[in-house]
């Protein structure tokens, strides 16, 4: 079924000049941008979009992180838009995702590992409403 999804190229990649290549990649896959944008993310926003890390040992450092530069978030949509991308990411830590995913290809950490993406459609929407306001989301 066609889904969306969220994903964003995390301040490490925007930093290394890594978005052009990684949005050449969902192009090429056939993925459809439906929104598109860069922004720094607000502490309040950073909290929100990783609600359900709260408590975790790496939640401070992850906030920091995701604040320190401007990330690059879009909406992309296909058959099967959640899993497919998961795939094209790789696993979250870069030492262990395989070669051809981008934290294989681009990342060497679990925690600055280039790109995040939504685990589940349910989570695509909440994860989009944080990042983007209705009116940048393009019916295209
Ligand atoms: P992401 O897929 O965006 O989802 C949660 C993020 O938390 C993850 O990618 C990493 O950037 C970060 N993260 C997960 N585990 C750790 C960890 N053990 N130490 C530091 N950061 C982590």
């Amino acid at each position: 079924a066609v889904q969306r999804t969220f994903v964003m190229i995390k301040p490490d990649g925007v930093k290394r000049g890594l978005i052009g290549e990684i949005i050449a990649r969902f192009e090429r896959k056939g993925l459809k941008i439906k929104a598109l944008k860069m922004k720094k993310l607000t502490r309040e926003e950073a909290e929100k979009l990783y609600d359900i890390h709260k408590g975790k040992p790496f939640f401070e450092e992850l906030i920091n992180f995701v604040t320190s530069a401007p990330v690059v978030g879009m909406v992309l949509e296909g058959d099967e838009a959640v899993s497919v991308v998961r795939l094209m990411i790789g696993p979250t830590d870069g030492r262990k995702a395989p070669p051809g995913t981008i934290r294989g290809d681009f990342a060497l950490s679990i925690g600055e590992n280039v790109i995040h993406a939504s685990d589940s459609p349910e989570r695509a929407e909440y994860e989009i409403k944080v990042f983007f306001k209705d009116d940048e989301i393009i019916d295209w």
